[in-house]
């Protein structure tokens, strides 16, 4: 049975997606305004029942993927990385929420339609490989296109022959996965993957079992995908892959931390991060405007996303520049305005912060160690045992 499944009910996912476009936290890719996503997830939680009672895996998460990123999402062990990604996969099902892949709401489709969906839309990769003991790699490679009965039986092999080429294991198309390493496992699990050439690709720690030669191999491949315009989501515990990425998210306690905290602090603990997405409010503050007249409510931390924030003294001269990115605490500008200096918004666009109040930074301070080293850089730049990694 095929369904016309990519064109269902894009109207109203779209006038939906316009509505959602203020509440969801974490969808803060500049793009959004000119592009359709291709993945949106909408408020997904994931409750597991289990002996102990129930568990909340996922608790609530929001966001959007383009066409064209690699995306990779990062967390520790139990963080909720694999479950987020059968969400999207369909491998299993959100408690509540809503998952958008490309036009179509995943929730609208059986479980029929879902695997065929799943076929041509979706390549997935996983940690353990997942090959078909019992078939060559040639075989496995056939089998989604058989199963979405894609290309003619002639093209299907020729098709797989020229994928297992291109991921370097045409001289093994007919061993059986057990008598290959498994560098070519994962290799030829993801020319499996690629079969019905679908745009987007998953993976689930994808070099998790490889040696580090083998898994810049398999990234290699990843970054070739990418390149061809495939949307790559991957979800890892390993540096090397997120550094290739063209956007990380931070998954903490089932949790997505706000990415543009992540992304201007990302030597502080995840719990902490999490903690400054939930307690930061935005503020916009328009060209030439001033700010922080009052010393006695500062916040404790100032984190400058868009814009200029610009240091003028008492004759209103500009003596300095802060760029995006920049971090202050309530020191910082407290010593600024000591002095008789004034903060002004930059007077050619809007300076967009986002700002935690004192008494919520210093308790996310308190219990914790990095967010402590953090202030201390901040406050006293020159000490050098302020410096280091966190
Ligand atoms: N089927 C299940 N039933 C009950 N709890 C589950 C189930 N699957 C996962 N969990 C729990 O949900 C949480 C998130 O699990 P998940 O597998 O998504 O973590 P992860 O970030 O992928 O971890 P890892 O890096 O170890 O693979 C964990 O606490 C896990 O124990
Ligand atoms: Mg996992």
């Amino acid at each position: 049975m095929r369904v016309p499944l990519r064109s269902l009910k894009k109207k109203n996912i779209r006038e939906e997606s316009k509505q959602k476009d203020s509440l969801t936290p974490n969808s803060v890719d500049p793009s959004s305004d000119i592009l359709q996503p291709i993945i949106e997830m909408q408020d997904i939680k994931k409750i597991y029942k289990t002996h102990a009672g129930e568990f909340p895996a996922l608790k609530g998460v929001s966001a959007r993927f383009y066409p064209g990123q690699f995306v990779s999402i990062i967390g520790k062990s139990g963080s909720g990385k694999s479950t987020l990604l059968n969400m999207i996969t369909g491998i299993d099902r959100p408690t509540s929420g809503k998952i958008l892949i490309d036009g179509t709401y995943l929730q609208d489709l059986t479980e029929s339609q879902f695997s065929e969906w799943r076929g041509r839309n979706l390549g997935i990769v996983f940690q353990f490989f997942q090959l078909l003991p019992m078939l060559s790699l040639l075989e496995n490679t056939i089998l989604p296109m058989d199963f979405c009965e894609m290309y003619s039986q002639p093209e299907r092999e020729t098709r797989a022959r020229s994928l297992l080429k291109m991921v370097g294991l045409e001289d093994f198309t007919d061993q059986l996965p057990s008598s290959v390493s498994s560098g070519q496992e994962q290799c030829a699990a993801i020319a499996r993957a690629l079969a019905n050439d679908p745009p987007i690709i998953v993976a689930d720690e994808p070099t998790g079992n490889l040696d580090s030669k083998t898994a810049e191999l398999v990234l290699q491949l990843i970054d070739n995908l990418v390149k061809q315009g495939k949307t790559v989501v991957v979800v890892t515990h390993d540096e090397a892959v997120a550094q290739r990425a063209s956007r990380t998210l931070v998954i903490c306690d089932g949790e997505l931390v706000d990415e543009e905290i992540s992304k201007v602090i990302p030597t502080i603990s995840h719990r902490s991060m999490l903690n400054i997405s939930h307690q930061a409010i935005q503020v916009v503050k328009q060209p030439g405007e001033v700010f922080f007249a009052d010393t006695d409510t500062l916040p404790g931390l100032l984190i400058l996303l868009d814009g200029e924030l610009e240091i003028h003294n008492k004759a209103d001269t500009k003596l300095a520049k802060k760029k995006t990115g920049t971090i202050m605490t309530s020191k910082n500008i407290r010593d600024h305005l000591q002095i008789g200096h004034k903060l002004v918004a930059g007077k050619h666009k809007p300076v967009r912060l986002k700002l935690v109040s004192e008494e919520d930074f210093q308790n996310s301070v308190a219990s914790s160690r990095s967010l402590q080293r953090l202030v201390n850089s901040l406050n006293n730049p020159s000490d050098p045992s302020s410096q280091g990694s966190n």
